[in-house]
């Protein structure tokens, strides 16, 4: 028996419940709450329900499953830890599509234990974290009755697919969730499975560009080289938006780009990383990006223009010669500090009118975002953090800039004012959004280890210093 929590009566806990532990991981996997496709609604609103009674069940209290304009938010507390501070405790149960099945070696929510990985959907993003975060709390209410700090439990359905629901009811629900910090276990590991405490997330503009020549598609031997074509003129559209160095060219792009200082840029390359293993894992011929930075760099804190989707005109076996009616692409930037998605979205679509061709007509569409964020390296509860991963992990957590984005986080510290602190646990290459998708238990178990020693930690600052620092 390990004593990582420096806790023996957890760690008995711990030890004794781990059967049942992943038992209930795998129950949690098999329900198939996909928040984007509407066929799952009633999924998304039984993992809530499952949630909710197993809030209860370990002892959390004013335990809802409140409605949104998406799907529901589960919210619980525990708030008898007089004068100490409270943390909010964000997760997300809902998961992404698993199409392509067929690429899966085992069901998507047919969970299954393979050599010390826990395979299925949403096992890592974010189910598994959400559940590692459960069993630290029961841990501790069934070893000591009570726990160091005060926790409000916030566990959204549609994190994947629309940051909209959860900004309304964070909205209207705001005066109830005071809080001193906000911790959001719903990001990685580093390369080689290093702990790490993800310190900015990249931001979101997500648009749709509608090329319509005209109402049907035409013979392209009778009209081929009199009309546009929507295919041709999408292409010619989407090319023009980034040139061969990776520079994105939409005018007033970068305006608000903050570049890294060479402080900054010192901290990226003093990681541990090898860009060549790195290209050879991801397993492309070559990597690609914006020249004059580094792969962490263009990763961590630089915006990106990707095409998500591309379609119209003929897809089927065979050929058929027409001059397509329409054609549509998807898109989305990634964006970093200080870059707001309403002007990038504005800038964009004023380009793309700009340069659209009088032959068709073109409109874009917005579709989503979320605001990029940088979370306080030096804050107390930052530190309390990385003195919980040294505790349990064995090792001290390096900082990274992570390329992915939780719409929320910006809200959390935008709206509530919150610092927020980004401890996940998935490991690197954990296939998320993607076929097999897996947890690595090991982080798992001690996950749930740190989280018991990040309460006991931050129960232990000092009060004045973390108002001081918020
Ligand atoms: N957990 C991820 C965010 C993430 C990805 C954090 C990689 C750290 C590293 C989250 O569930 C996610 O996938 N977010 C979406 C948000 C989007 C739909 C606005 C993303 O990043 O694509
Ligand atoms: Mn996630
Ligand atoms: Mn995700």
């Amino acid at each position: 028996m390990t004593t990582t929590t420096a806790d023996p009566a957890i760690e008995r806990f711990l030890d004794e419940t781990r059967d049942r532990r992943l038992d209930s991981y795998k129950e949690l996997l098999r329900i198939p709450s996909i928040s984007a496709l509407p066929q799952h609604a009633a999924d998304c609103q039984a993992t809530a329900d499952w949630i909710a009674a197993e809030l209860e069940r370990i002892g959390i209290e004013n335990v809802s499953v409140e409605e949104t304009t998406g799907h529901p938010v589960v919210y619980g507390d525990w708030l008898h830890a007089e004068g100490a501070p409270t943390a909010i405790v964000y997760c997300h149960y809902d998961v992404q599509p698993v199409d392509p099945l067929e690429l899966w070696d085992s069901p998507p929510f047919e969970p299954v234990v393979v050599e010390g990985k826990m395979l299925a959907r949403g096992a890592a993003d974010d189910k598994g974290q959400l559940h590692l975060q459960l069993r630290a709390t029961e841990a501790i209410l069934a070893a000591r009755g009570k726990l160091p700090v005060n926790l409000r439990f916030i566990f959204e359905g549609d994190e994947e697919s629309s940051a909209a629901p959860l900004e309304g009811w964070l909205a209207t629900h705001r005066e109830r969730l005071a809080a001193d910090v906000a911790v959001i276990s719903d990001t990685g590991f580093f390369e080689g499975n290093l702990p790490a405490i993800t310190i900015s997330l990249r931001g979101m503009m997500y648009a749709q560009i509608d090329v319509i020549g005209t109402d049907v598609d035409l013979h392209s031997g009778g009209y081929g080289g009199v009309v546009d074509n929507p295919a041709n003129a999408l292409a010619r559209i989407i090319a023009a938006l980034k040139g061969p160095d990776g520079r994105i060219l939409i005018p007033g792009f970068y305006d608000d780009v903050v570049a890294l200082t060479d402080e900054e840029r010192a901290l990226l390359d003093a990681l541990p990383f090898d860009e060549e293993a790195h290209r050879a894992k991801i397993g492309v011929p070559a990597l690609a990006g914006e020249s004059g930075f580094s792969v962490l760099e263009r990763k961590g804190a630089r915006p990106t223009l990707d095409v998500n989707g591309i379609w119209g005109g003929f897809q089927g076996a065979g050929t058929k010669t027409i001059i397509p009616a329409h054609a549509h692409a998807k898109l989305s930037c990634r964006l970093v500090t200080a870059q707001d998605p309403d002007r990038v979205f504005e800038a964009l679509r004023a380009f793309v009118e700009d340069i659209a061709p009088p032959s068709v007509e073109v409109s874009v569409t917005r579709l989503g975002g979320g605001r990029p964020v940088l979370t306080p390296v030096d804050h107390p509860a930052t530190r309390a953090a990385a003195r919980a991963l040294e505790a349990t992990f064995g090792k001290a957590p390096v900082y990274i800039r992570e390329g992915g984005s939780i719409p929320v986080c910006a809200s959390f510290e935008e709206n509530l004012g919150l610092p927020v602190v980004l401890l996940g646990f998935s490991p690197p290459g954990d296939r998320a959004h993607a076929p097999n998708e897996w947890m690595d238990l090991q982080n798992y178990e001690t996950g749930i280890r740190t989280i018991v020693r990040m309460w006991d930690e931050l129960a232990a600052l000092d009060r004045a210093e973390l108002d001081a620092a918020s």
